[in-house]
């Protein structure tokens, strides 16, 4: 699927707005994300730390968790468009556990993430080469 340059601009609003809800007292790298679903709706997501540092949830599955709370169909499809920003990096692209959980709700999406020069994409179909499964991709 494909969007327009004004679909993705709101999205990356949004990631930023879901940014500065970050919980990052200890890397000081507030992450945002805004999930464009399957439904319509933009659902957004924030990284949150913890003292005990691996227990630390990343923005993007934060998002991928608001968007199935609310929706019950076609999970697989769920992602249609994830936009990740941050307040520090002058990149930051999804870490290989969020490349895992986005591969299983997004077949036939896509991330975009702030480049160095500009937004980046990814096609999550493509996101994890040989991603782990337990069952066939319907
Ligand atoms: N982080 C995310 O939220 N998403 C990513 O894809 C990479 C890393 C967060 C986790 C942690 O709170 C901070 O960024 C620094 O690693």
């Amino acid at each position: 699927m494909r969007f327009s340059a004004k679909t993705i601009k709101h999205l990356r609003e949004q990631a930023l707005r879901a940014s500065r809800q970050a919980y990052a007292p200890y890397s000081q790298i507030q992450v945002g994300a805004a999930l464009l679903a399957n439904d319509g709706n933009i659902y957004l997501g924030c990284n949150v730390e913890n003292a005990s540092y691996g227990l630390t949830l990343c923005a993007e599955r934060s998002a991928v968790s608001a968007a199935l709370q609310a929706i019950s169909d076609k999970r697989e499809s769920l992602i249609r468009a994830i936009y990740v920003v941050n307040n520090k990096l002058p990149e930051i692209s999804p870490c290989g556990a969020c490349r895992q959980v986005l591969f299983e709700f997004g077949k036939g999406g896509i991330v975009y993430f702030d480049g160095k020069s500009g937004t980046k994409k990814i096609l999550i179909d493509k996101i994890l080469p040989e991603a782990f499964r337990l069952r066939a991709r319907l």
